[in-house]
């Protein structure tokens, strides 16, 4: 059975480059991954005084998402060398309610998408501190910066260099492995 993925991605934006990269990997991946990007916009700004009792429907969906996946996988810009905002809320109201948000011990991996050369690889650091407290199995390899260039993803998501291509389709193997291990 296909492993059932939550994929959070740190930027919704028409033309995003992550979205782009996160599409990919849905298409490399089919037949063993069921990815499901999760619409983490759609998530109000984290505040203990909403989630109290009646938390917003928004909210409930994605945790049941994130409950009823085998594993996460983000898949992120670097905004000022750190987390864009709108992954770091996601991540909040997964971490929620103490003790028992459905993020706590999930089995994930880590990668992201810039047009420069080390973009993505201070936020992604920052996202291993949290996992860590998190109690998160976190895949250590292969890490995974990917420097996009103008056509890399082509309108259908397919990516059009052999060896980007290759190096995703490893990741994606290695996840495989890992999601099997450590689920
Ligand atoms: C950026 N960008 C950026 N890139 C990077 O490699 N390191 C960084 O710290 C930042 N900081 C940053 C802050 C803000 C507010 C913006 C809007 C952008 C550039 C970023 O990598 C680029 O815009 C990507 O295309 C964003 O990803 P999406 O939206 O295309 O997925």
């Amino acid at each position: 059975m296909a492993i059932k993925v939550a994929v959070l991605v740190g930027s919704f934006r028409k033309d995003s480059i992550n979205q782009q990269l996160a599409k990919a990997l849905g298409k490399l991946g089919a037949g063993k991954f069921d990815f499901q990007i999760l619409k983490i916009e759609e998530l109000p700004f984290y505040n203990q005084d909403i989630d109290s009792g009646n938390p917003p429907a928004a909210a409930v969906k994605f945790r049941q998402d994130v409950a009823a996946a085998d594993a996460v996988l983000i898949v992120t810009p670097e905004y000022n060398r750190s987390v864009p905002g709108v992954l770091a809320n996601a991540i909040e109201w997964g971490s929620r309610p103490y003790g028992q948000g459905p993020i706590l011990g999930k089995t994930g991996a880590l990668i992201g998408a810039s047009i420069g050369k080390i973009g993505t690889a201070v936020a992604q650091a920052h996202l291993r501190g949290a996992f860590g407290f998190l109690d998160m199995k976190v895949m250590g390899q292969p890490e995974a910066y990917i420097t996009v260039t103008p056509g890399l993803f082509d309108a259908n998501n397919d990516v059009t260099d052999a060896s980007v291509k290759d190096f995703l389709s490893g990741f994606l193997a290695k996840f495989e492995a890992w999601v099997a291990k450590n689920k």
